[in-house]
């Protein structure tokens, strides 16, 4: 296992890189900083190596940058209605990070803290976090664990388990940017996605919290039921699409509690496929709406819709929404989740 200098936390201790790797050579390398996916290198159809996800060079641009590339979000990812939780009669409230409302845990979230490194073979790594009572202002001491495996396959696992002395939030997912085209390759609007939902959650027009209501994609720009490039309807005149900037929405899979198919997405040009399965109950597609001028790996300066994110995860707001299935984490239970991102030339 390759393990590198990555620069230091905001506490001064060193991050690490530690680069997995399989048999076929595809590689993918993880920062203990946020437990972050730094970048996934895999050979073309044209045997080009691609490293097919946005990121930094060091420690440092990820605690300054907003865009959360390859970063884990926990405890609670995506948005909370004004901050604020109710747990057990008591309330917490949460930073306001966004407007009104917590995105993605706050500024002091786990995309932003440094993992302890647990155990680590040639093709996996579990990272370790201890997130006191009260962090991010969330209540109970919760301890995360949290391994990235990539078999020969080329699947790059993710599996998630918490634990909380008491009831909590537990919502984790991974915020990797993709373009199968490479991360400096431009515009994803020509990349073709699939997304395994009928239905997505609507949002309010300014602060993109669901409204409750489930709308069926049929018919709407969020009907990607059959492959379609991302940009064929991503402009259309639609107020969900003007409430956002784009594509930010939540979709709705069915309601299995097992690992099954969320997405995939093709690069044509370099022949990438990418699948994604997850047992969480939505998954977010995120079509870089708000990246500007972001100075990237190798000299890449990254733009708006040069790249999309499927981020697993309960429903946003789902702590405050009791027609969602709930995020809430009982004291002694185990949250266990895990997402799977495949990569393959088929
Ligand atoms: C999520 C949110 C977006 C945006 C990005 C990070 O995908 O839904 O609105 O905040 O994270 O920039």
């Amino acid at each position: 296992m390759l393990k590198s200098a990555f620069g230091t936390d905001r506490q001064g201790k060193a991050v690490e890189v530690y680069t997995l790797s399989n048999a076929k050579g595809t590689e993918a390398k993880i920062a203990t900083l946020g437990a972050i996916l730094v970048s996934w290198n895999f050979k073309d159809k044209n045997g080009v190596v691609r490293d097919v996800v946005l990121g930094y060079d060091d420690a440092a641009d990820y605690l300054k940058g907003t865009c959360y590339f390859g970063a884990t979000i926990g405890r609670s990812s995506n948005r909370i209605a004004g901050g604020k939780i109710v747990i057990n009669g008591v309330d917490y409230q949460l930073e306001q990070n966004d407007g009104d409302n917590n995105l993605h845990s706050g500024s002091n979230g786990m995309h932003a803290v440094n993992w302890d490194v647990d155990a680590v073979s040639e093709n996996s790594i579990t990272l370790k976090y201890l997130s006191a009572d009260g962090e991010q202002d969330f209540p109970g001491n919760m301890t995360v664990k949290l391994t990235y495996t990539l078999s020969d396959d080329d699947e790059l696992t993710i599996n998630y388990e918490a634990v909380s002395d008491k009831d909590t939030v537990a919502n984790f997912t991974n915020h990797s940017y993709f373009n199968l085209g490479g991360h400096d390759s431009g515009d994803i609007f020509g990349q073709k996605l699939k997304i395994y939902a009928d239905a997505f959650n609507p949002v309010t027009p300014t602060g993109s919290i669901p409204t409750g209501e489930l709308r069926l994609v049929e018919g709407t720009p969020f009907d990607f039921r059959e492959f379609k490039e991302i940009g064929k309807d991503a402009d259309a005149d639609y107020d969900q699409l003007s409430y956002t900037g784009g594509y930010d929405h939540n979709f709705v899979l069915d309601d299995k509690k097992e690992v099954r198919i969320m997405a995939e997405a093709i690069c044509e040009e370099t022949g990438i496929h990418l699948y994604g399965y997850t047992d969480c109950p939505g998954v977010q597609l995120y079509a870089s709406n708000f990246v500007n001028g972001e100075k990237g790996k190798g000299g890449a300066v990254y733009n708006i819709h040069q790249a999309f994110c499927l981020e697993s995860q309960y429903f946003p707001d789902s702590i405050n929404n009791p027609a969602f299935e709930t995020p809430l984490l009982k004291a002694g239970d185990v949250y266990k989740s895990t997402t799977i991102y495949k990569l393959a030339l088929d």
